[in-house]
This record gives C-alpha cells, sequence and structure tokens, in this order.
C-alpha cells in the first residue's frame, strides 16, 4: 500500500483526525486547500458487516465509484472482487495483481478493442442488455461466459440507471436463443436496482424473475450458474431505507429462488456501499460578502454569502448529477453557541461560472474568512468525478488506518 498519505493511528475517527489537522493549520497558518480525510478502518467495517449480511453473496467492488489506490489496496487485500467498466479499470485492477477471474466486466455496452483487451487477458465474465452485443462479442472474444443483465423498475432511486441499461423482460427469452445460435455462452443473470435504490423489494422482484430466466436458459442449453445481484446499497449511514432492510429482502428471496443446495454463485457489485461514508471534505471560506434578503415577515434580513475553495465543478460535481441526492449537509467547524443566531447563507464554489453554487440558501451561524466547513459521507462518485477548472486543484487526501486493522489486513494478504 502507498505510505505517501497513509497514517497508522491508535484510535481515531476520521472527525476528530480533522479536527487535529485544521487546528494545526490554524496554528501554521498558509494552508487553506480543501482535502478530504478517509477512513479505511470504515472501509473494513462496511465489509465485514456485508459478509456478515450476506454470507451468500462474494461482492465485486465497483471501481467507478471511487477508484483510489489506497482504497482498492484494501479491498483486494480484504478478498473483494471487482466490476470493472472498461479497459483501463480493467488494467488498474489486473496491475494489482488481482486475477482475471476475480473481475467482472459490467458494462452492457463494450467497446470492440476493450473487449479484445479483455479476451487477451483472461476477464471472461461480461454483461450484454441487447442482441448487438451478442454479435461482437460472438467476434472479439468467443469464450466470453456472458451475464443477462435485465432491466427493473428504479423509481426513486438516487441513480436511474435502467433508463439506459437492461434488457425488458419480454425480449430476454429472445436474446437467450440469439446467444445460442451465435455460440456464445450464457452464464447467469444480472440486475441492478438503481444507485441509491430506495426500495428494497426491487430486490425479490429482480431475483425471481433472474430464477425464471435460470430456468429459460437451461432449457436453452446454456449453464446458468450465476446470480450478479449488482449494487444500489445505501452507503450513508443517515439513509433510509437502512442496508440490513435491502438485507433481509435479499436473504430472504435468495432462499426462496435459489436455494443454497443449487450450485449457483452469487456475487453482487456495491460501490457507494463501501466507500460513501469514509470519506469526509474539508473547505476552506475564502471570501465573504454581506447583503440582504426579505423575510417572509417583510422585514430586511442579513444575507451572508461565502465562496469556498472546492465546488460544484471540482468535489462535489456528483451532487451536481444528481440533485435528488439530499444528504449534502455542510457541519461548521467552529465553537459556536447553540443559541447564536443564524443568518440565511449562500455557498459558492470557487470558479468563474455563477452555476457554481453549493446552496443557494441555507441558515448557519455568522461563519469568516478562514473559516473551515465539513462535508461527510463524500467517498462515492466524489473522487472519480471531478474537474480542476480554472486550475483548482483536486483536494489532497489524508488516509488514516488503525493500528489493528493494519496488522488485519496484513493477516488477510497482502498490505
Ligand atoms: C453496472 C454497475 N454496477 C455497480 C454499480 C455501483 O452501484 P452502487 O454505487 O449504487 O452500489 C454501478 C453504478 O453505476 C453500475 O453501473
Amino acid at each position: 500500500m502507498s505510505e505517501s498519505n497513509m497514517k497508522v493511528e491508535e484510535e481515531t475517527s476520521a472527525l476528530q483526525f480533522m479536527k487535529k489537522k485544521i487546528h494545526s493549520l490554524f496554528v501554521n497558518q498558509g494552508d487553506e486547500d480543501a482535502f478530504f480525510v478517509a477512513d479505511l478502518n470504515d472501509v473494513i467495517q462496511k465489509h465485514l458487516r456485508f459478509l456478515q449480511e450476506l454470507p451468500r453473496v462474494r461482492p465485486f467492488y465497483a471501481v467507478k465509484c471511487n477508484s483510489s489506490d489506497e482504497i482498492l489496496q484494501v479491498l483486494a487485500a480484504l478478498g473483494t472482487g471487482f466490476d470493472c467498466a472498461s479497459q483501463d479499470e480493467i488494467k488498474m485492477i489486473l496491475g494489482m495483481g488481482v486475477p482475471a477471474t476475480d473481475i467482472i466486466y459490467a458494462h452492457t455496452c463494450k467497446q470492440p478493442s476493450h473487449i479484445r483487451y479483455a479476451a487477451k487477458h483472461g476477464v471472461n465474465r461480461m454483461t450484454f442488455d441487447c442482441e448487438s452485443e451478442l454479435v461482437k462479442v460472438a467476434k472479439n472474444h468467443p469464450t466470453a461466459e456472458m451475464i443477462l443483465r435485465i432491466s427493473t423498475d428504479d423509481d426513486g432511486s438516487i441513480s436511474c440507471l435502467n433508463k439506459k441499461f437492461g434488457a425488458p423482460l419480454e425480449i430476454c427469452a429472445y436474446l437467450l436463443k440469439v446467444a445460442k445460435s451465435l455460440h456464445v455462452m450464457v452464464t447467469g443473470v444480472s440486475f441492478h436496482v438503481g444507485s441509491g435504490s430506495g426500495n428494497p423489494q426491487s430486490f425479490h422482484q429482480c431475483i425471481g424473475d433472474a430464477r425464471r430466466l435460470f430456468d429459460i436458459g437451461n432449457t436453452l442449453g446454456h449453464k446458468m450458474k450465476v446470480l450478479d445481484i449488482g449494487g444500489g446499497f445505501p452507503g450513508n449511514p443517515d439513509f433510509h431505507p437502512r442496508f440490513e432492510e435491502f438485507t433481509a429482502v435479499i436473504v430472504q428471496s435468495l432462499d426462496q429462488y435459489f436455494p443454497s443446495k443449487e450450485d449457483v454463485e452469487i456475487i453482487a457489485e456495491p460501490g457507494r456501499y463501501y466507500v460513501c461514508s469514509a470519506f469526509t471534505l474539508a473547505v476552506n471560506i475564502i471570501t465573504k460578502k454581506e447583503g440582504y434578503v426579505k423575510g417572509a415577515d417583510g422585514k430586511e434580513r442579513r444575507k451572508l454569502s461565502y465562496y469556498l475553495n472546492d465546488g460544484l465543478l471540482g468535489s462535489f460535481l456528483h451532487y451536481n448529477l444528481c440533485r435528488e441526492d439530499k444528504s449534502l449537509k455542510p457541519t461548521v467547524e467552529k465553537d459556536v453557541l447553540p443559541s447564536a443566531e443564524r443568518f440565511p447563507s449562500k455557498l459558492w464554489g470557487p470558479c468563474l461560472t455563477e452555476k457554481d453554487v453549493l446552496f443557494e440558501e441555507i441558515d448557519l451561524p455568522e461563519l469568516e474568512m478562514g473559516d473551515w466547513i465539513l462535508f461527510q459521507n463524500m467517498g462515492a462518485y466524489h473522487m472519480t468525478l471531478r474537474t480542476t477548472f480554472n486550475g483548482f486543484p483536486s483536494p489532497n487526501v489524508q488516509y488514516i488506518l488503525g493500528k489493528e486493522n493494519e496488522r488485519y489486513l496484513r493477516n488477510c494478504g497482502t498490505s
């Protein structure tokens, strides 16, 4: 594991660590750059909880969600597989020494040269959801083991992936026949209930649908042996429904449709579940402006505008794409009395565009230039989806790992 930004701590939460760091920055004035603290202990806890709640399911972590070296190394040491979406992601994971059999190439619409790359490196498991993909695979990777991704109703999720991916159930039997006629092996079924799903019951529906397709596939001569239940699990501890509400439905549905005496491998592709809560971002107020707004009573009130050194085109780009995600909450890192007056406040990002606004109006105590604002639950998609528009650098990440967990990882294999 790279040592550069790694700190092994006896007993520290990410928040405590962050507060200490902010205090030392305050004392040694001059470094106001936004920064992340990533708590690898949290990732390990999430993994153990996943295994405990879903003992029959092997997680294949979705690399797209957060592909930082430290996260991938921890997960590889813990023994997860990896869900890759492209040639570069496959290359990254193979480069870490992960065997090709621990990778699923889970993009249903692949560039032919990426398929050839997968074939050359022994990555055989891939997903598909249409006929043209089967034609491509027959030509570029004839020994691939294809997994049919079915579509589902994902209304109410933060990201409705089924608008774009997944075969409608009505055409699935036809696709299985086409695969047979092209001599393409189909070995299983996958689905994704939508990222940040709001509906645990969708798992029940999808697992039942997968069962019916397993039976059709087997009848047609395919050897159906992999069920991939995708991602969609919550990563923010305040999110409802909670993780355990999803897993209760999954365990019951697997027992009903795929009893353990059947030799079916069950995998998942969790992304945000693993990394969301591990990352906290600290941003600095670089400019303060003051104006007035009319309140509901017609009286004028002070309105404060703060310009932050990270924003919508930086670490919050994912938030910009998913405004349905209402979980973003600023925490003021300053001692303020609970009784202190609060003012309508606007939070701007730093870029030279009026679109770079994090909050139009939020009630906050009065802050000053140089004060810090923290955002928790910033690990999922924020790190992989950001720009350095206007030359604002991506925040540095400080990783923390407790001594006991460091030993635990070492005992798992690599560290
Ligand atoms: C195919 C696939 N698998 C897994 C994931 C990860 O989903 P989540 O972060 O909701 O667990 C995604 C997210 O876009 C995806 O497209």
